[in-house]
């Protein structure tokens, strides 16, 4: 793997159609264990950088490596995305289960994994995000920071190896938000957070950077 680098974007020039650039050769390097924020103004481009490097929007230019493999077209994005847990900024987008076991139980049931396991994954994520005894509600029918936290179950039960999470506090109370510290703390990711919560993202990330000028600049806190 070159240079043990989990995700590496170089030169990745992008805009939506008609519109001005987001990103005039931007470039991103993720170690392993490494523990990233972004912070920056709405619409600077926060999200479309995680929507570029889980290849549902393709630069103009520029490559992107994910764990040593260049992403050349959809089946290498494919085998990527099981590496990647990719929490939506809107839950709405990534919920789509009759209930809450099913949603969690949807990823490792897609890995084929054994029956056991699958059920043991479910009941220690449902306790890890505070949801126990909401395994047979509909996801639809949840308030907001039940639903994010349904969403953030669903991708641990994968047990993926990077989690870029799209502002994971939103709606969360701060009984969730420290259940969350603690795990990204104690679960050994390596993780990109993007949130305006800079209390939060001071105590989960040791590196923060900030979109300007279509680059990734670092943001010191003063
Ligand atoms: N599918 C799309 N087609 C066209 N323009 C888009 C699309 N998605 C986003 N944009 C535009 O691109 C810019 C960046 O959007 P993006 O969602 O990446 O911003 P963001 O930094 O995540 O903002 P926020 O803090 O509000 O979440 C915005 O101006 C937005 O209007
Ligand atoms: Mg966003």
């Amino acid at each position: 793997m070159t240079g043990n680098y989990l995700i590496k974007l170089e030169e990745i020039t992008f805009g939506y159609n008609g519109k001005p650039l987001l990103f005039d050769s931007l470039n991103f390097f993720l170690s392993e264990n490494a523990r990233v924020g972004i912070i920056g103004p709405n619409g600077s481009g926060k999200t479309t950088l995680f929507n570029i490097i889980m290849g549902f929007v393709r630069p103009v230019k520029g490559t992107i490596e994910i764990a040593g493999e260049l992403m050349k077209n959809e089946k290498d994005f494919q085998k990527a995305r099981h590496l990647i847990g990719y929490l939506f900024q809107n839950s709405d987008d990534q919920l789509f289960c009759p209930s809450v076991k099913e949603e969690i139980a949807f990823g490792p049931l897609n890995y084929r994994l054994p029956k056991e396991e699958i059920e043991k994954r479910v009941k220690e994520v449902l306790e890890l995000t505070g949801l126990k005894g909401f395994e047979d509600r509909a996801p639809y029918e949840l308030s907001e920071g039940e639903k994010k936290r349904v969403a953030f179950a669903a991708i641990l039960a994968m047990k993926p190896k990077i989690l870029l999470l799209d502002e994971p506090t939103n709606g969360i109370d701060s009984e969730g938000v420290m259940s969350i510290e603690k795990i990204l703390r104690t679960g050994g990711y390596t993780y990109v957070i993007i949130s305006q919560d800079t209390e939060f993202l001071k105590k989960t990330t040791n590196k923060i950077y900030t979109i300007e000028k279509g680059r990734l600049k670092e943001f010191n806190f003063h």
